[in-house]
């Protein structure tokens, strides 16, 4: 019997360290993202997938999950589908955006749009499987509190801890199955990275994220990662809620 992990943006930042904590605890990890990390190990697949192409998902993902969810694959004791993969977009009030829409379609492909569909598709296929399942959406304290200049990843965000609220209340007959939202407060991590080379101009409040930074205030992302394990291996928590890693 095998534990599997897939889990989106498994290249970088809390992904990478996702992946690297599940396959310590004996995971087989499926890991998509556009990049490779340059982690190699004998229970780790790379995928390779642009999220931002989400007319693609039903082709490509259908068939990942064909193959690992085929009948003679199906003998899983546990699995676990976390949605890590997300980007900021355009740091700029959405009316200063790029005129031709390029960025702000992508990122509402990559945070809402691309999820939305892998459930659809991963739903379908394990409905029948009788092991723990759980579906960990990484979602922000932007899912709630808006910031300016972050108009499509704050509504992504709140649309994802809708989608989480709506699919528990859909599938809370199957009693193996455990849909939530993951806040993991601020990370050390690229994301990060992209915040604080905004201009004033663009994001009045990037003094805020510089102090973060220079106060070491921001998260490590294996530690986080080693949390969300554990949260996981206690299951106490209730499909449909919000899982806060910092509080
Ligand atoms: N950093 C923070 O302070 C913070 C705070 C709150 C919430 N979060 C959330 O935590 C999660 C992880 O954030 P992070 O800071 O670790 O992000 P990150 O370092 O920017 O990494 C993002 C990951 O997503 C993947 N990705 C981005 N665009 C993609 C695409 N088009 N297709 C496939 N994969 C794509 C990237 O891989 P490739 O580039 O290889 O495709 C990368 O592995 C995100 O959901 C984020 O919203 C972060």
């Amino acid at each position: 019997m095998k534990k599997l992990a897939i889990i989106t943006g498994g290249s970088k930042g809390l992904g990478k360290a996702l992946v690297e904590s599940y396959l310590a605890e004996g995971y087989y990890v499926v890991s998509i993202s556009r990049s490779n990390s340059a982690l190699v190990h004998e229970r780790l697949t790379h995928f390779t997938f642009d999220l931002a192409q989400h007319y693609a998902v039903r082709i490509t993902i259908e068939a990942l999950f064909r193959n690992l969810f085929s009948p003679q694959t199906s003998q899983y004791e546990f699995i676990t589908l976390i949605h890590n993969a997300a980007t900021l977009g355009e740091i700029k009030p959405l009316r200063l955006q790029a005129a031709n829409d390029e960025s702000l379609v992508e990122t509402i492909s990559i945070n809402l749009t691309s999820p939305m569909l892998i459930n659809a598709r991963f739903l379908r296929h394990t409905a029948a499987f009788s092991c723990p399942k759980n579906i960990f959406h990484i979602s922000s304290g932007a899912a709630t509190k808006p910031y300016y200049a972050w108009t499509a990843y704050c509504s992504t965000k709140a649309g994802i801890e809708m989608m989480v609220k709506t699919l528990a209340l859909e599938n809370a007959k199957d009693k193996n199955l455990k849909i939530v939202s993951v806040n993991p407060g601020v990370i050390d991590a690229d994301m990060q990275a992209k915040i604080r080379k905004a201009s004033v101009k663009d994001f009045p409040i990037v003094a805020r994220f510089l102090e973060l930074k220079k106060n070491h205030e921001l998260a490590n992302p294996t530690i986080l990662a080693k949390k969300l394990l554990l949260i996981e291996k206690e299951n106490a928590f209730q499909s449909g809620e919000t899982i806060r890693l910092q509080s």
